[in-house]
């Protein structure tokens, strides 16, 4: 087709996003709908609603990101969208979500009617409206019912990437089926948000893709199929409800009628399988083999492309967007830049510049003091509170502000790769760092990052790489899976080469991390 799009799409906490892109991978529009202020009758907070009740409940309304759907495809046409260009289109969005589809509401979704928003037509479709979401951390109970059926953390983490965590969907669902029976009784089928957005294009339920499918603790990433023991204790007759699970590129099918008939969509355009935001940044990035991804934003994340799985009990394993028989580590750090601001405030009048000054004027290494500040409860690792270490051992405060400034960055990328070394990544052997995020644009921060490292740190300008990562996956579904995937990706402009490690480096660092993981195993046994 000539001048042929794809259209990406990112639902995320916070917002709906979308991007058309040509042949070439270039955007040529975008457009977006934040929850809170454009959809403010759903009275959302950054697009999540916490439990007045239980502050540890938290969900979103199913039917706001429905009508976030409207509301965009509208935006994209008066942004001059030419729908009918679009060859195919893919989403990503935020991982672990549900959404649990009401009896009958496929047949709904196979019948929509053009002339009608999406959202007046899918009120009640939905047995349970409000989804709960990946910040819900209500179901440690439920964590522990799946760690026993299969014998134990260890054994989960071997079996689904991960050993169960609070905001994973099978405990999800397994508390929805036992606080909300009659609404589980009548769940049709159970969407992950990812695959609930893919059904919306697809006019039927569309399958859960493998990728975000190891972020439920229920499937075996080694044979891409729900463990049926897991999914009985979360559940019954579950494994139905959640439908076959498949590869992440894969072509489900044409757009549904609805856009054909109301955007005027080419009926032949393809809808491929929609992803999680982090698997679908992966795709973003241009991730390979080699490269580790850093995104330095309100959290931290770590992404690796792994050939094997690896059995680690503190990260995850999910199996890769991009080559089914891959997979890719993720690590997710609450303390992020919020901590990293903190101690601006405290250190450097709450200024970046002054910030960059005095972690510039310390050296490397510190003077051999160490500081771990986990403002919130660290998932990596489980704790809470501020540690500090001089050369002898623990102390209640440093000697001076330059000290700390260096401590916090210090000590954050030491634990990162701590844990990258964890999943095997070899650190100094032909490495190399993609960061991205907000604190990715300070060279003073990502010079540490190179060191600590010891490989050079690379940036990349990906606005959003989750929603780039989706309209990519639209073209390479397309072309379909025996289709040259680096090719593809040659048109994405390279990362940009930002900072080198000092040659004094690895000797620096090796030591300090060994001395990070004596220090955290003491600090886990008190
Ligand atoms: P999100 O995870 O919400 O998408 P971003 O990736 O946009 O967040 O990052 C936002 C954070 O970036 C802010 O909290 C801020 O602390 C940090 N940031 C912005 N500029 C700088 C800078 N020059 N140095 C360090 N951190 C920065
Ligand atoms: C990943 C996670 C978050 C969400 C946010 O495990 O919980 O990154 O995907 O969108």
């Amino acid at each position: 087709m000539e001048g042929r799009t794809f259209l990406g799409l990112d639902l995320s906490t916070q917002q709906l996003k979308a991007a058309v892109i040509n042949d070439d991978l270039q955007i040529v529009h975008q457009a977006s709908v934040i929850f809170d202020t454009d959809l403010p009758e759903f009275r959302t907070q950054g697009g999540a609603v916490i439990d007045k009740v239980d502050s540890k409940q938290v969900t979103a309304p199913t039917i706001m990101w429905v009508k976030g759907l409207d509301m965009l495809m509208d935006r994209l046409t008066v942004a001059g969208v030419d729908f009918s260009k679009i060859a195919a289109v893919s989403g990503s969005a935020q991982q672990h979500g549900s959404v649990y589809w009401q009896k009958g509401a496929e047949d709904t979704l196979k019948k929509l009617n053009p002339g009608e928003f999406l959202h007046l037509q899918l009120a009640t479709s939905f047995s349970v409206t409000d989804s709960p979401i990946w910040m819900n951390s209500s179901t440690t109970k439920q964590c522990q019912l799946l760690e026993e059926a299969i014998g134990g953390p260890k054994k989960l983490a071997e079996n689904t990437g991960s050993r169960a965590y609070e905001r994973f969907t099978g405990a999800q669902i397994a508390k929805i089926f036992q606080t909300k029976p009659d609404a589980y009784k009548n769940t049709e089928r159970i969407s992950l948000v990812s695959s609930f957005l893919c059904s919306l294009f697809l006019g039927k339920i569309a399958p859960i893709d493998i990728s975000d499918g190891s972020g439920m603790n229920l499937m075996d990433i080694h044979h891409k199929i729900w463990n049926t023991e897991l999914a009985n204790a979360a559940a019954p007759d579950l494994i139905t409800k959640l439908g076959d699970p498949v590869p992440s590129y894969t072509d489900t099918g044409p757009v549904s009628n609805y856009y054909v008939e109301r955007y005027n969509f080419n009926p032949n355009c393809r809808v491929i399988a929609c992803t999680g935001d982090n698997p679908a940044s992966l795709i973003g990035m241009g991730l390979h083999e080699g490269w580790i991804a850093v995104s330095l934003g309100t959290s931290d994340t770590v992404f690796l492309w792994l050939s094997e799985p690896k059995l680690i009990l503190d990260g995850h394993v999910l199996c890769n967007p991009v080559d089914k028989d891959a997979y890719m580590a993720l690590l997710c750090f609450k303390n992020g830049s919020l901590t990293r601001e903190r101690i601006r405030n405290k250190c450097a009048e709450g200024s970046w510049d002054i910030f960059n000054q005095l972690l510039n004027s310390t050296p490397r290494g510190n003077f051999g003091n160490m500081g771990l500040y986990y403002d919130a409860h660290e998932i990596l690792p489980f704790l809470q509170g501020d540690f500090r270490f001089n050369k002898s051992g623990p102390v209640a405060k440093f000697t001076s502000l330059e000290v700390e400034v260096r401590a916090v960055i210090e000590g954050q990328f030491i634990a990162k790769r701590a844990y990258a070394e964890d999943f095997g990544f070899e650190v100094g052997h032909g490495s190399k760092i993609l960061a991205t995020g907000g604190a990715s644009e300070n060279k003073a921060i990502l010079q540490v990052l190179a060191d600590v490292f010891n490989s050079p740190v690379y940036v990349q300008e990906a606005a959003n790489s989750a929603m780039l990562g989706a309209a990519y996956q639209a073209k390479r579904g397309l072309l379909g899976e025996s289709s040259n995937y680096m090719d593809m990706m040659s048109c994405v402009p390279q990362p940009e080469l930002a900072c080198e490690p000092y040659s004094d480096a690895a000797d620096i660092y090796g030591p300090m991390v060994e001395r990070y993981r004596n220090i955290i195993d003491d600090l886990l046994k008190e």
